[in-house]
């Protein structure tokens, strides 16, 4: 039985979480900076539903010395995820279950390598936004899948799918995360960043200016996806099917704007590294080269450098 979770990281996704799951178990909120207890959800019908979360920094969770929780789900940014983790550590017992919900592969195989107790990896496609410290709004419904990276803790993976899936996240325990998290990350890689320098819509990227420089990155993340193993999902090979893959996801988001390419205009750091960096470096694993993710990263890095300097 789960009853207690905290939620590590008041974001978009951790507070549709927390949303989800305060009817259904005990809840909180941990994060790095006070924030009201007062939270509105608007849901994807634009219904606004307000509840009290119960949210408290790291030092006020300390000075309530609380019953540790039977699991803590870490819903920051990738490259947030350790700091996060390490800030709360020595307030949870070793063994204590923890759940990734970050996209792309830079935390969770550090994490699992690295905690004592359950790592699970969770992938989603709901689609959540903040509208302030008191408000997220729910975009989108789509399925979650849940399961840890060396396939030991399937029965905690399917207790934990059945409790999201009756909080309204419609969750599946699965045993080939780890392949699940590249597929999406190979996805990501072939959009994002490009969507994001250019300052475009997803469904720009089918001009003909972008059409070009966008099949000779999916190329590049076939290849690397080939060397790794890993085919697209829905029965798709190789080059052929992530580009008919990527394609098919640039229709279905055409008016979207990419994740990355709202940090670069909020003048936040994206997720490059946790997207663009596993698939270098296994570039390099391989010996395959990949000029185009290298030169996406260093356009990214300097666009991210740029924004600092502004900022200091
Ligand atoms: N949003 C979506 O629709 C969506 C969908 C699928 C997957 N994802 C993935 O889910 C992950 C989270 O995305 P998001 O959109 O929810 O991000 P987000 O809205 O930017 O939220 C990140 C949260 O992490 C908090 N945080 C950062 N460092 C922290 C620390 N050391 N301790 C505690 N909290 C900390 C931030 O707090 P501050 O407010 O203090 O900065 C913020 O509340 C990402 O990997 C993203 O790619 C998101």
């Amino acid at each position: 039985m789960i009853t207690s979770h905290w939620i590590l990281g008041p974001g978009a996704i951790g507070r549709l979480l927390a949303h989800s799951l305060a009817p259904l178990a005990n809840l909180c909120v941990v994060s790095r900076r006070p924030l009201p207890i007062q939270q509105i959800l608007t849901t994807p019908e634009g219904e606004q539903k307000v509840q009290r979360l119960d949210i408290l920094t790291v030092e006020k969770l300390a000075e309530q010395a609380p019953v540790a929780p039977d699991a803590v789900h870490i819903t920051t940014k990738a490259m947030a995820a350790e700091a996060a983790l390490a800030s709360l550590a020595e307030r949870l017992p070793a063994t204590t279950p923890l759940v990734l919900w970050q996209n792309g592969f830079l935390s969770q195989p550090r994490i699992t390598r690295t905690w004592a107790g359950p790592v699970l990896c969770a992938t989603t496609t709901q689609g959540a936004y903040l509208t302030g410290d008191d408000g997220v709004v729910h975009a989108g419904h789509g399925p979650t899948f849940i399961g840890d990276l060396n396939n030991r803790h399937g029965a905690l993976a399917t207790l934990l799918a059945q409790q999201l899936t009756q909080a309204g996240f419609e969750t599946t325990a699965v045993v080939d995360i780890h392949q699940r998290l590249w597929q999406k990350l190979a996805v990501n890689a072939a959009i994002n960043p490009l969507v994001a320098l250019h300052g475009i819509r997803n469904g720009e990227l089918r001009n003909a200016s972008y059409q070009g420089q966008a099949n000779a990155v999916i190329k590049e993340v076939a290849a690397i996806m080939q060397a790794e193993g890993i085919q697209p999902p829905g029965g798709g090979q190789g080059e052929t099917g992530w580009l008919a893959l990527v394609w098919q996801v640039v229709e279905n988001t055409a008016g979207n704007k990419a994740s990355m390419l709202q940090d670069l205009e909020a003048g936040r750091p994206t997720e490059r590294k946790a997207i663009l960096g596993p698939l270098m470096q296994s570039a390099a694993q391989h010996g395959l080269t990949c000029k185009n993710l290298e030169q996406l990263d260093d356009q990214l890095a300097s666009e991210e450098g740029a924004i600092h300097q502004r900022v200091l």
